[in-house]
């Protein structure tokens, strides 16, 4: 258990914020590393394809949201080039520092994906790469992303899904539920690496994912699967 007597993914609201905050703040220093282990090092690809679903061109302004340790900043930088803008955001400090060793020159900013400190209207384009499943409300944070994104911007998000292929889950299951927290044991981080799998469990499925996303303001919201459906993209349009 971590410092609350309650396991992270039964939390809500800002007993879910501030467990997460802590979990994310205990396994910053392994979560480059454990990430490449999950995900076969195929996470930087599915970056760059979320990337290309922006169709973002040089001079463009857009927002990481939940940055963590900052992996989608190289592939925005490359995609808005040095006259655009890049800004990475995080409510976690020891995330943050992370993404500020590896991109020196990048804006880096501490904020709350619920209540995100930008004007209505000024980015082009919103990432969140495996974020959203961690916030204490995904309709507001939704809503947010909507608000601070220009009318015609462009929004991606990135994260687990529960496959819906019956072996594909039986697989998953063996994979998430025990392959993951027993190396996180190794690492002295298992509670945070079973968060993983519960939460995702906990998680809204896809199609209610592009309901939240169309109830916030979005249109042509379309998915699409990677790693044999545990991995689930969703994108679209501010109206
Ligand atoms: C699984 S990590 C993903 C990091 C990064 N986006 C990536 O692609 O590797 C989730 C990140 O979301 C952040 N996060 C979770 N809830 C948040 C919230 N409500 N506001 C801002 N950041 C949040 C965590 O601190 C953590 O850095």
């Amino acid at each position: 258990m971590m410092a609350s007597d309650q396991a992270i993914w039964h939390t809500e609201g800002s007993e879910k914020r501030q467990a997460v905050q802590r979990m994310f703040g205990e396994i910053a220093p392994s979560y480059d590393l454990m990430n490449s282990v999950m995900s076969v090092r195929l996470h930087h690809k599915w970056r760059r394809l979320a990337v290309q679903t922006l169709q973002l061109t040089p001079g463009e302004r857009v927002l990481d949201l939940c940055c963590g340790t900052g992996d989608f900043l190289a592939p925005l930088r490359e995609a808005v080039g040095t006259e655009g803008t890049v800004i990475g955001a995080d409510f976690c400090l020891p995330m943050l520092d992370k993404a500020a060793t590896k991109f020196k020159s990048e804006r880096l900013a501490q904020a709350d994906a619920c209540q995100i400190p930008m004007q209505s209207g000024v980015v082009d384009a919103v990432t969140v790469g495996w974020g959203i499943r961690n916030v204490p409300d995904i309709d507001l944070a939704h809503r947010e992303i909507a608000r601070v994104l220009r009318p015609g911007g462009r929004f991606v998000s990135i994260d687990m899904a529960v496959p819906k292929s019956g072996f594909m889950r039986w697989q998953s299951n063996l994979v998430f539920h025990r392959v993951v927290p027993f190396i996180g044991r190794l690492i002295g981080k298992g509670e945070a690496y079973k968060y993983l799998p519960k939460s995702t469990e906990r998680f809204k499925s896809r199609e209610e994912l592009k309901a939240s996303m169309e109830a916030a303001g979005f249109r042509d919201v379309r998915m699409k699967d990677l790693f044999f459906g545990n991995v689930c993209m969703h994108w679209g349009v501010k109206s």
